[in-house]
């Protein structure tokens, strides 16, 4: 396994290359994602790789795609390597743990998020106008409450360098068609639902998360990842006290120390110290081992 930062694969056409995957095609119905090390915080990539944070948002993600498969399809073809197509075979060490072959979808052009917790955007929401996402909690909320049901706030995608904007129910209604929308804030809130009591199960409170679908075949999949500390806040059950901000186990430690720094959120972002990138790879290393009770490495 190696540390990968930025992928150079010559045997495939670059697809595109996000914030953290490089994705090639492979042909015209199959993709090669390949997870890398970049980390992105207020949707800027920062200077420094996280050392493996790749391999274990892949990980990740295999374990919920494998847990939800029988209530939404994937994208998944193949994530074992000695599969892949012959041509990958000399970049098997860099791909190793990190990369997946897809179907190739049409993204939904909204990005579906779940809410169990009231935090971060949400909360600032919520203490400005007393709802949350256009949703009336029924009750006074304190920052980090849970939110029983969890409720489905969608937001539109935006491109590289600028920033997610929520949009309503209706306004994701209007952009994907009545049922898509529908079927898509259900499933999310399924597998958010099941995903929430399993990693609670293990001491770990999803606190929020995104999920991304897709068409293939006209039929709605789930795409992306899933249930990342990337993609969602993770606190430890442990440690969860209502009424202030939580520890975590995803990115939000970063953020926290970024908005310390004198930064305005544009790139360039500022240079991460060694323990800070360090206390981060911490964190997505035991996130994995906690969901799935096993060693990383
Ligand atoms: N099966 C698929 N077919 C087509 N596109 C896909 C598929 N799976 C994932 N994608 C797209 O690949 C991209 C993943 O790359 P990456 O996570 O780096 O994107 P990003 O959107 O720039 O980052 P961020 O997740 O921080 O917003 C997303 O745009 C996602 O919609
Ligand atoms: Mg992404």
């Amino acid at each position: 396994m190696q540390l990968v930062v930025k992928t150079d694969i010559k045997v495939y056409p670059l697809s595109s290359r996000g914030k953290v995957r490089d994705i090639y095609a492979v042909d015209d119905d199959t993709l090669l994602i390949v997870a890398t090390d970049r980390m992105s915080a207020f949707d800027v990539v920062m200077n420094e790789s996280i050392p493996y944070k790749g391999v274990i948002l892949n990980k990740i993600t295999l374990f919920w795609m494998e847990k939800f498969k029988d209530v939404v399809p994937c994208h998944l073809l193949e994530s074992d390597i000695s599969r892949f197509p012959e041509p990958l075979a000399p970049y098997a060490d860099m791909l190793e743990g990190r990369a997946v072959l897809v179907r190739k979808a049409t993204p939904l052009p909204v990005e579906c998020i779940v809410r169990g917790y009231i935090t971060g955007s949400g909360w600032k929401d919520y203490q400005a106008s007393g709802s949350l996402c256009g949703h009336k909690p029924p009750a006074r909320l304190r920052e980090a409450d849970k939110l029983d049901p969890a409720i489905f706030t969608p937001s539109t995608k935006a491109d590289l360098g600028k920033h997610d904007a929520n949009i309503s129910v209706d306004e994701a209604a209007r952009l994907l068609g009545q049922a898509t929308a529908a079927e898509a804030k259900k499933i999310s809130l399924t597998i958010y639902e099941t995903g929430r009591s399993y990693a609670a199960g293990r001491g770990i409170l999803v606190a929020d998360t995104k999920f991304e679908f897709g068409m293939i075949d006209g039929r709605l999949h789930l795409i992306d990842e899933v249930l990342t500390p990337d993609s969602s806040r993770f606190w430890p059950a442990a440690e969860y006290r209502p009424g202030q901000g939580q520890p975590s186990f995803d990115k939000q430690y970063l953020r926290d120390w970024l908005k310390k720094q004198p930064w305005n959120m544009q790139a360039p972002p500022p240079d991460l110290p060694d323990d800070v990138i360090e206390a981060t790879a911490a964190r997505y290393r035991e996130a994995y081992e906690i969901l799935t009770g096993e060693k990383i490495f």
